[in-house]
C-alpha cells in the first residue's frame, strides 16, 4: 500500500519484474494519473502494465508498456517520445533497469567485456534516458498541489530517481564492475540536481542492499552463502522487499520532499552502522 499519494505521470524503466516493476504499480496505487512501464522484456511490461490497472486509484488512469533497450540511444528517444506524446508531459523517471556481473571474480580477473556491459547498462542507461527526459521536464510548466493545512506547495517540473545500490557507497569482493557502475550513479546524480536544480528538475538516489528479486535469487545461486549473511547481519533477518524500496521512490516523487535532491536514501538494513559481533 502506498504511503505517500502523488499526482502526476510517469515513466519507469526496467519494469519487467523485481524493483522497476513494483515502482510501477506502487506509482499506479500512490494516485499516478498515468505509467508508461519500459524494459528490454516486452512481454514483462505488458503483463506489469496490465497488472496496474486493477489497482490504480487515479480516476482515468492510462497504463502503457514499450519495449527499449537502455543502451540504444534511438530507443531510449522512442521511449521518452511515446510517453510525452500520449501523456502530454512526464513528471517522474524512475531508473530501475540493471544487472550484475558475469562472473564473481578479483579485480584482475575482470573482463573489459563485462566491465563495459555492466558500466553501459548500470550507468550509461541513467545518462542516456535522463538526457532525453529532462528537455521533455524543462519545457512543461511547473505543478503545484494543495497541502490542505499546509497550503499550496510548488512541486516543479519533475523528479528523477534513480535505483543504485549500497554499493555506491562501499564495496563488495569480486564485484568490481557493478561497484564502479553505483558509485558512478552518485555522480550522475548529482551533477543531474545541480543544472537542473533552477529549472525546477529534482534528481535523487535510492540505494538499497539485498533486495527480494530475480536478481538477488540469481545471486544466491550462484553465491549460495548469501542468504546466510543477510540472516545473520539483517535485523529482521530477511532481504528488503520491493515495495519498500518502491515507497521510497513514491517518496522522493511527492510533495514531501521536494527540498530534497542531488541526494541519497539509503536502505541497508542498519549495515552502514558497522558489525555487531
Ligand atoms: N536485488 C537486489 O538485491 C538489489 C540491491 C541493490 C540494488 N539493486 C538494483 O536495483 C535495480 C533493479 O534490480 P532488480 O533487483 O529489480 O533486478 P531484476 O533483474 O529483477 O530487474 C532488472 C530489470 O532490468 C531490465 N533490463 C536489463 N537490461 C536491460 C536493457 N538493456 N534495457 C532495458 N531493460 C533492461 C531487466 O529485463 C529486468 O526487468 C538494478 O539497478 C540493481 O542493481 C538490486
Amino acid at each position: 500500500m502506498a504511503q505517500f499519494q502523488i499526482s502526476g505521470f510517469a515513466i519507469v524503466v526496467g519494469a519487467a519484474g523485481g524493483i522497476g516493476k513494483e515502482v510501477g504499480l506502487t506509482f499506479a496505487e500512490a494516485g499516478a494519473k498515468g505509467v508508461l512501464f519500459a524494459d528490454i522484456n516486452y512481454e514483462g511490461v505488458t503483463e506489469a502494465a496490465e497488472a496496474s490497472k486493477a489497482i490504480a486509484t487515479s480516476p482515468n488512469y492510462r497504463a502503457l508498456s514499450v519495449k527499449v533497450d537502455v543502451v540504444d540511444v534511438n530507443s531510449v528517444q522512442e521511449m521518452i517520445d511515446l510517453a510525452a506524446k500520449e501523456f502530454g508531459r512526464i513528471d517522474y523517471c524512475i531508473n530501475a533497469a540493471g544487472v550484475d556481473v558475469a562472473e564473481y571474480v578479483p579485480f584482475d580477473e575482470t573482463t573489459p567485456e563485462d566491465y563495459d556491459r555492466v558500466l553501459d547498462i548500470n550507468t550509461k542507461n541513467i545518462f542516456l534516458v535522463t538526457k532525453a527526459v529532462v528537455k521533455v521536464m524543462q519545457n512543461q510548466q511547473p505543478t503545484q498541489n494543495n497541502l490542505g493545512r499546509h497550503g499550496i506547495r510548488d512541486l516543479g517540473r519533475g523528479s528523477i530517481v534513480n535505483i543504485s545500490s549500497v554499493m555506491a557507497f562501499g564495496a563488495v569482493p569480486h564485484k568490481l564492475p557493478y561497484t564502479t557502475s553505483k558509485h558512478a550513479i552518485t555522480g550522475i546524480t548529482r551533477a543531474c540536481a545541480l543544472d537542473y536544480k533552477l529549472a525546477g528538475i529534482r534528481c535523487n538516489q535510492v540505494c538499497p542492499i539485498w533486495v527480494k528479486t530475480p536478481m538477488l535469487v540469481e545471486e544466491s545461486k550462484r553465491l549460495p552463502g548469501v542468504p546466510g549473511l543477510i540472516e545473520k547481519l539483517t535485523p529482521f533477518k530477511r532481504p528488503i522487499e520491493p515495495d519498500e524500496v518502491a515507497s521510497a521512490c513514491v517518496y522522493l516523487c511527492s510533495p514531501s520532499a521536494v527540498n530534497i535532491s542531488g541526494s541519497s536514501v539509503i536502505l541497508d538494513s542498519g549495515l552502514m552502522s558497522g558489525f555487531s559481533l
